[in-house]
């Protein structure tokens, strides 16, 4: 599929946006496991137009994780534009539009999942962005904001109208937030609806489910989230179901210590061992995850100071299991 006049593999996988989480360092873990297209955290469009340090931290987009979009979000259109000019310097290959996320702090101020609310105004932004840079705008947005007010179709069609070039769809509204299965049906509805391309979302967790959403929905590329968690690894999975029929099991618990250790010294070395292992400790806890006798790690987790004691869990860990 193309973005503009960047060619992303049809049926593969890209991993999703996720705030404090998708960083550079796990961005570049999940591109070389296969994600074919990474998405930056989200980062408030006021807070770049201000130079915000934090929000120039959130943009550095690496050689290794090509092609990267930098996301933004906000509610004005005019600061939205100047926010995406503004991203240039840290040469995004896409400009991503959050018009999904439900956080009060985010959609509470109109931005975000907000904007499913105001069509018009979502429109005007996604215009106005894509007037302001020369490289390629999407969108990402929910079903609608409830059940009440569904309403992906009308923003598919409007994004098409304002220039975007692809729109993705977490198949959920904004009050079911992250909870219920994820809607196909609707999603495939968008995907009828509009020439662009479209990125489906919501629960693929495997090369199964990754299956079942490109078959149900016929969209054009996959967005893989929550199932990544601690599992870099799932775009492979992914990409050997889609491929070869493959079914790739979990890699063992030795392979998923040495990667826990690859990842956290990776964010270590970008953002120093101490707010580094800091911000690690959610992701040591997903990758020991149903491991045989983790629980009794749970304490190590939540107080790890250094790769020292990172690389001993590790070892006993994977010691424990073999
Ligand atoms: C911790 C976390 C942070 C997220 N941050 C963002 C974000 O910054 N921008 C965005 O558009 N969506 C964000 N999302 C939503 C995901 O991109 C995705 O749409 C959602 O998790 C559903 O996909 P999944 O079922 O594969 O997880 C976030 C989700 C999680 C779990």
């Amino acid at each position: 599929m193309k973005l503009g006049n960047i060619e992303i593999e049809s049926r593969s996988a890209a991993l999703a946006p996720m705030a404090g989480v998708a960083d550079r360092a796990f961005r570049e873990l999940c591109a070389e496991y296969g994600a074919t297209y990474v998405v930056s955290e989200m980062v408030s469009s006021k807070g770049l137009t201000m130079c915000d340090r934090k929000s120039k931290e959130l943009l550095c987009l690496s050689d290794k994780e090509r092609p990267a979009a930098a996301q933004i979000f906000g509610s004005d259109p005019k600061t939205m534009a100047e926010s995406a000019i503004k991203c240039l310097e840290y040469n995004p290959d896409v400009i991503d539009i959050n018009m999904g996320c439900p956080a009060p702090k985010i959609a509470g101020n109109g931005g975000g999942s907000a904007l499913l609310r105001n069509p018009e105004l979502a429109e005007e932004i996604m215009k106005a962005v894509k007037d302001a840079v020369d490289i390629p705008v999407t969108v990402k947005i929910r079903l609608g904001w409830d059940k009440d007010s569904i309403n992906c179709i009308e923003m598919a069609q409007r994004a098409e109208r304002a220039g975007m070039s692809a729109i993705t769809v977490h198949g959920r509204t904004r009050q079911q937030m992250y909870a219920p299965p994820v809607d196909r049906e609707m999603i495939r509805k968008v995907k009828e609806s509009v020439g662009i391309p479209v990125i489906a979302n919501g629960d693929i967790v495997d090369g199964l489910s990754a299956a079942q959403m490109l078959e149900e929905t016929n969209c054009d590329l996959l967005m893989v989230g929550r199932g990544a968690l601690g599992r870099p690894w799932v775009f492979s999975q992914i990409n050997a179901y889609l491929n070869h029929e493959i079914i790739l099991p979990e890699p063992p618990v030795s392979e998923r210590m040495r990667v826990m250790v690859k990842h956290i010294k990776k964010i270590c070395e970008y953002k120093g061992e101490r707010v580094g292992t800091r911000e690690a400790r959610k992701h040591a806890a997903w990758y020991i995850k149903g491991i045989r006798g983790a629980a009794a790690y749970r304490q190590a987790v939540v107080s790890l100071e250094s790769i020292e004691q990172l690389e001993e869990m590790a070892y006993r860990i994977t010691i424990e299991n073999t």
